[in-house]
């Protein structure tokens, strides 16, 4: 294993590995103990699109790994006014040790590694963000125990979130529901690799487009923005679509008592979420939110170790 570019690429095993290590250097950071895996090796950021978390989380997660992160504004470096993915891989893998990159299309991400000699870590594309899930099942792990067998629902948009959390969740031998409008349902080929990872390693898959059936017994439930970035000029018609699949006191009723509520953030109150649920007790969106950190150290550690 090289990259992160999907969790589909990524086997039960390296995931596992990878939430074995995560867990320990976040022990190991709340003891103060020091672990300069990564010490004098520098990670290339390049954002084509705005971050918060996943910014912040690599760039604190490279310092302490003992090494450096370069944010790049795809902006500010060649990129932005045209030079190749081709050039931009060769010339980054002779300064760098790694690259992180969020931007629209999956395919750049691909042809990154493709070009490139140095693992890429695919922080968000318009189709997947594998490092939020690994993330989010740190985080349902910490909560719920031992992976497999859980059950998690995911009710919104068929967008990037919602296809890592069909990977991960199907790699993981859990169960997956997924209840999105029929106008916005998730990838089919994603759906198909899915459905054959869950086969392949105990797990389910539940494509529905009824909220209730999805969250019915859930161990969490997951939503995530109806408007992800670069779809903002959809936002009219996309919340008349949405409206049913709001995750609210009613729909929370139907998962099991000790459920869990998670959500990549940002988050938009009053619109996918209620307050009530985000900011109730059985929320742990600010756990899920600190374990980019420690789910990113595991990943850089594995990838540039
Ligand atoms: N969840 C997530 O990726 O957040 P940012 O867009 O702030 O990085
Ligand atoms: N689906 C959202 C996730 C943000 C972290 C987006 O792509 O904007």
């Amino acid at each position: 294993m090289k990259h992160l570019l999907s969790l589909h690429d990524w086997s039960k095993a390296e995931m596992t590995e990878c939430l074995t290590l995560a867990a320990r250097l976040k022990k190991e950071l709340k003891e103060g103990v020091a672990h300069p895996i990564l010490k004098g090796k520098t990670l290339g950021m390049i954002f084509s699109k705005s971050s918060t978390r996943t910014r912040v989380s690599f760039e604190v997660g490279m310092y302490q790994l003992g090494g450096n992160a370069l944010f790049l504004s795809s902006n500010d470096i060649q990129l932005g006014r045209g030079e190749s993915i081709y050039d931009t891989a060769k010339v980054l893998s002779r300064f760098l040790d790694g690259i992180m990159i969020r931007t629209f299309r999956q395919e750049d991400v691909n042809d990154l590694a493709k070009y490139g000699s140095i693992p890429i870590i695919n922080g968000l594309t318009d189709l997947l963000h594998p490092c939020q899930i690994l993330a989010d099942l740190l985080t349902i792990q910490e909560h719920r125990g031992d992976l497999a067998g859980k059950k998690v629902a995911y009710v919104g948009d068929g967008n990037n979130v919602a296809h890592s959390l069909l990977y991960g969740c199907a790699k993981m031998g859990m169960e997956i529901a997924v209840a999105t409008p029929p106008e916005y349902p998730c990838d089919e080929t994603v759906v198909r690799q899915a459905m054959a990872d869950a086969e392949a390693n105990g797990g389910k898959v539940v494509i529905t487009n009824d909220p209730a059936e999805a969250a019915k017994g859930a161990d969490a439930i997951y939503t995530d923005t109806w408007i992800s970035m670069g779809q903002e000029d959809q936002k009219a018609e996309k919340v008349k679509s949405f409206s049913p699949y709001q995750v609210n006191k009613e729909l929370f009723s139907l998962a099991k008592p000790e459920a869990i509520f998670l959500h990549c953030l940002p988050a938009y109150r009053g619109m996918e979420v209620t307050e009530e649920i985000i900011d109730g007790p059985q929320s742990v969106v600010f756990d899920e939110a600190e374990n980019r950190l420690h789910a990113q150290k595991a990943v850089m550690a594995m990838l540039m170790g």
